[in-house]
């Protein structure tokens, strides 16, 4: 066995402000019943007035780092996939570099939209195995409320959506007698698909300037998404991909002892389940509470397997996200 990259702390964080269906419901015209129905969430949270991103994931990371048992200066390099960037540029991972004090640790944002925690995953299993770091922080971060449509117009992916960040770090495992690390990841995408789930604006392709009066009239900074379309293309490519993964492995999936799929819809992960004969007793979701965190969701959903013991040291999991561009991930890991 060559160096591993194994996971040796996760952190999870989300704002206090917790937002019910029924909140929605006084905002557009949807309704609890609805969106349990669809999509099996009952809440979400929201940042408040002056919290940014960068804040929701250092507090993650603090958490990862508390219980890895290290300093930030401990990192060598981070890697922070979102969709919902502080600013346009830098990446929100130069924010969170500031907010943890440090020097000059390399970092970047990376973004495959829902299967942004997989990529990075991937790269930074890359980054252990060939030598070049020997502890990647990997932080998925979202904060989709200041951009997404609360009125009738937007209400289909509105209430999908929540913020929320998770922390995963990484560390070189050479031990020969110690099996834990990433086992096999696989990544695909479709840019065919790229306007099936998008927000268009503001575009630097847009000429003059990148957003005018008229699209944030028509609502072009607002998120579209065929939600049929996804959910068929979802419940095919996650299902193709986790496969692949395990084969890759030379794995079955009696022989994985918790899934985590990323938590877009309930709807989806059940049909996904079925469709694969995975028991519910292994699985394990969040998206009741929390809502699609997009690129944060398996990450979250990693650290409360953790934290609550569903998860032990030893076992296998695996982790597969479907998402916008589209993009379409799995990995597998022993703890
Ligand atoms: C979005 C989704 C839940 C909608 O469920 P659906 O059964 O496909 O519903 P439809 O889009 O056909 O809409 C059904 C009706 O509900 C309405 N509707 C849409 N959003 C609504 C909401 N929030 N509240 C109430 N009604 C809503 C629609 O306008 C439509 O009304 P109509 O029949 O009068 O036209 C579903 O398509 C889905 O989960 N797609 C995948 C989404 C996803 O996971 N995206 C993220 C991937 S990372």
């Amino acid at each position: 066995m060559g160096t591993r990259a194994k996971i040796v702390g996760t952190g999870l964080f989300v704002p206090e402000r917790v937002v019910t269906n029924d909140d929605l419901a006084l905002l557009m015209d949807t309704s609890d019943e609805w969106i349990r129905q669809r999509s099996g969430i009952a809440e979400r949270h929201y940042i408040s007035e002056g919290e940014t991103p960068a804040d929701l994931a250092r507090q993650a990371t603090e958490r990862a780092l508390e219980a890895a048992h290290l300093e930030p200066s401990d990192i060598d390099c981070i890697i922070l996939a979102t969709l919902s960037p502080q600013a346009d540029f830098p990446g929100t991972s130069f924010f969170l570099h500031e907010a943890l004090g440090l020097s000059e640790t390399p970092c970047f944002d990376l973004r495959a939209q829902c299967s942004g925690f997989v990529y990075a995953l991937a790269c930074a299993n890359g980054f252990i195995q060939s030598g070049m770091f020997r502890r990647v922080l990997v932080v998925g971060c979202e904060v989709h409320s200041t951009g997404i449509d609360l009125t009738d117009e937007g209400r289909d992916v509105a209430v999908l959506f929540g913020d929320g960040s998770g922390a995963v770090i990484l560390e070189a495992n050479d031990a020969p007698n110690d099996p834990a690390g990433v086992l096999e990841v696989r990544l695909h995408a479709q840019g065919e698909y790229a306007r099936k789930l998008w927000i268009e604006a503001p575009s630097s392709g847009h000429m003059p300037v990148r957003i005018d009066h008229q699209m944030l009239e028509e609502r072009r900074h607002f998120p579209r998404m065929e939600g049929r379309f996804v959910f068929k293309h979802a419940v095919t490519r996650m299902p193709q991909v986790l496969l692949e993964t395990l084969n890759a492995a030379s794995l079955k999936l009696e022989d994985v002892d918790l899934f985590l799929f990323h938590q877009a819809n309930l709807r989806i992960n059940e049909f996904v389940a079925n469709e694969l004969g995975i028991p519910e007793e292994k699985r394990i979701s969040n998206i009741e509470r929390y809502g699609n965190c997009s690129a944060a969701s398996i990450p979250m959903l990693l650290d409360e397997a953790i934290r609550s013991g569903r998860l032990a040291p030893g076992q296998t999991f695996s982790m597969t996200s479907f998402g916008s561009g589209f993009s379409w991930a799995s990995a597998v890991a022993r703890l």
